[in-house]
């Protein structure tokens, strides 16, 4: 996406409604993934009772003349949360700032952002639960009293000066809301979960996409595509890719099951889904750890992964086909589990 105008801030970008619609980007900057996100409430497949929730906030907002409470939207990555924080902006005809909480490092850094806020324009936080603590705080009596104090000397001397913000809009995400101070996390008056969308959601973004690439699909090589898509429409959108350009040089151009069947052959990615990382976290419990179970750290060390990326990226997608389960003890791998990878179950008795 180009910044529409420089605040100086590195990795800050703002945006206008009107350069999210693709008429006014030239083609080859038309930035594809954005391009198949839907632009507004009434394109976004799926989260029916998040959906609900923003078209009433924002027709209210919109009826009072007001801007809308701050929103936070937490869940696993790739099932919306910015695509939802693009559409709120395109919906109440704001200017967007993007930005993440590792890139705000000093409170400068969010000062520079936030004085230069407009009324009802609204500051998008990625990874908010990556804040700096100094940040954060200053953020506190940015979104309850729009204000930010200024301190000035120390100990006697010190003095301080309230700025005040123009009444800007807060979105923020995190794949972590557990993470949250609670002083963060009470200050958002939207708070809401997105949850992996189903099958039938996901074949009709599969569609929609599509029909947006200009390549044929039928519905049993959408249905396939979808159930191997993790239940996130991100990964549903860079498979059907994948699966187009397997299609134009190895077939008729067009998708049907079998096409989909032999390009995600090729992308590493199994019957559910699971790629490779998502097997070699299983096999790992399986083979290392008899099945578990076992502390993700140690999990962590034998794969030479994050920590993070297993707990953000890999685990939530198998706790919830019960692929994995979390005990007191660590995280074990199930029955089903073992049948899929083709290892057979030791029921282990009086564990876990
Ligand atoms: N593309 C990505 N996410 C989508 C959604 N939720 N609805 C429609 N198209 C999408």
């Amino acid at each position: 996406m180009k910044p529409h105008t420089s605040n100086g801030h590195p990795n800050t970008e703002i945006t206008t409604r009107s350069l999210l619609s693709k008429k006014t980007l030239p083609i080859d900057e038309t930035p594809e993934i954005l391009s198949l996100r839907p632009q507004s409430l009434s394109g976004y497949i799926g989260q029916p009772g998040v959906l609900e929730t923003l078209h009433i906030a924002i027709e209210a907002a919109l009826k009072r003349k007001e801007p809308l409470d701050h929103i936070l939207f937490h869940g696993p990555p790739g099932l919306g949360k910015t695509t939802l924080a693009h559409i709120i902006a395109h919906e109440m005809d704001a200017n967007l700032t993007s930005t993440s909480g590792p890139a705000l490092e000093k409170g400068g850094d969010l000062l520079g952002i936030l004085t230069h806020l407009e009324v009802g324009d609204i500051l998008f936080i990625d990874e908010i639960h990556r804040l700096p603590k100094v940040v954060e705080e200053l953020l506190y009596p940015a979104m309850e009293d729009f204000a930010v104090d200024f301190i000035f000397d120390k100990g006697v001397h010190a003095r301080s000066h309230r700025y005040r913000l123009k009444r800007f809009i807060l979105v923020g995400a995190t794949t972590r809301v557990g993470l949250l101070s609670s002083p963060l996390r009470d200050r958002f008056g939207i708070f809401r979960n997105l949850d992996f969308y189903s099958v039938e959601e996901l074949t009709l973004i599969v569609k929609r996409s599509a029909a947006l690439l200009d390549i044929a699909i039928d519905d049993e090589g959408a249905y396939e595509l979808a159930k191997r898509s993790r239940g996130t429409p991100r990964i549903v959108n860079r498979l059907l890719k994948r699966v187009r350009d397997f299609a134009q040089v190895r077939a008729d151009g067009t998708i049907q099951k079998e096409t989909v069947r032999e390009a995600l052959r090729l992308e590493g990615v199994d019957e559910k889904g699971l790629t490779d990382l998502d097997q070699r976290f299983l096999k790992t419990i399986i083979k290392f750890y008899k099945g578990g179970p076992v502390g993700i750290e140690a999990i962590a060390a034998t794969l030479q992964e994050e920590t993070d990326t297993l707990v953000d990226v890999v685990e939530p997608y198998l706790l919830k086909i019960g692929f994995v389960i979390r005990t007191s003890q660590g995280r074990k791998v199930s029955e089903e589990a073992f049948k899929h990878l083709g290892f057979p179950y030791q029921h282990k008795l009086g564990l876990g």
